[in-house]
């Protein structure tokens, strides 16, 4: 499929579908085989489904219908999501996604990993599949911060269940880090550091011990921090801090 959007190779080599597809960004290798396994990938405006498939120069590739590009240079960077954007690169609701607040930059970034509608916060988003798969891997554990206002008092008890572990519906979390930053009498502000990321994990969590999420912020991932990014704005990670995520 070529046209105004579309990039040829610049490897005098074959290289695997596969990992073209992660150095475009778009996924880990692995992922990339479902893709190519369930009929996502074209080469050349043709589907290709065969696993050890190579690509040349002047093939163009594209997955679910865009072209992508896998020799341009590896863009980090740390975005701070507003609520009401969806973490995802195109929405079928034409609600804002969170591709928008980096549009400004020529290489084509993914989020990696998922924060709901309404949370706010810390999103990396590069074009480094690799790195995303390593950030986004359960066996890596990485630590997800967050902030959350949340109705009601949150008793000693509850604060203790939370910190051993709760059943978010068929799934016991494992131990997590919580402190209560400020405790108002009708809600409490909380800091809760995580390793596991299921499906709106924080809010089940305090659900399971009876309090509702009101707001929600991550702030940290790792040893990366929000600090003090505006929200909808964009900042590139460091040297050191990209060799940090890559070190996880
Ligand atoms: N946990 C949640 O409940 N929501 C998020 O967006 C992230 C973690």
């Amino acid at each position: 499929m070529r046209g105004l959007f579309s990039f040829a190779l610049c490897y005098n080599t074959l290289m695997r579908l596969n990992k073209y597809i992660a150095a475009a960004g778009v996924c880990s290798r692995r992922k990339a085989d479902e893709l190519i396994a369930n009929g996502n990938v074209k080469v050349n405006g043709k589907v290709v489904r065969e696993m050890g498939t190579n690509v040349e120069e002047g093939d163009s590739v594209s997955v679910n219908g865009t072209p992508i590009e896998a020799n341009e240079s590896k863009v980090y960077v740390v975005v701070n999501k507003p609520p009401g954007f969806v973490t995802s690169m195109s929405d079928d609701k034409d609600r804002p996604t969170v591709a928008q607040l980096v549009a400004d930059i020529p290489e084509r970034l993914f989020p990696v990993g998922r924060l709901d509608y309404n949370t706010t916060g810390l999103l990396i988003m590069t074009n480094d599949g690799d790195l995303t798969y390593t950030l986004t891997h359960p066996k890596h554990e990485v630590s997800k911060t967050y902030v959350a206002t949340v109705a009601g008092v949150l008793s000693n008890v509850r604060l203790a269940k939370l910190r051993k572990g709760v059943d978010i519906g068929g799934f016991v979390t494992s131990p997590a880090q919580v402190r209560v930053l400020k405790q108002n009498p009708r809600s409490a502000v909380v800091e809760i550091s995580i390793h596991e990321g299921k499906n709106r994990q924080v809010r089940k969590m305090f659900a399971a011990v009876g309090n509702k999420v009101q707001s929600l912020e991550r702030t940290a991932i790792g040893d990366i921090r929000l600090g003090r990014l505006l929200q909808g704005h964009y900042r590139k990670l460091t040297r050191a801090e990209v060799e940090y995520l890559k070190s996880l």
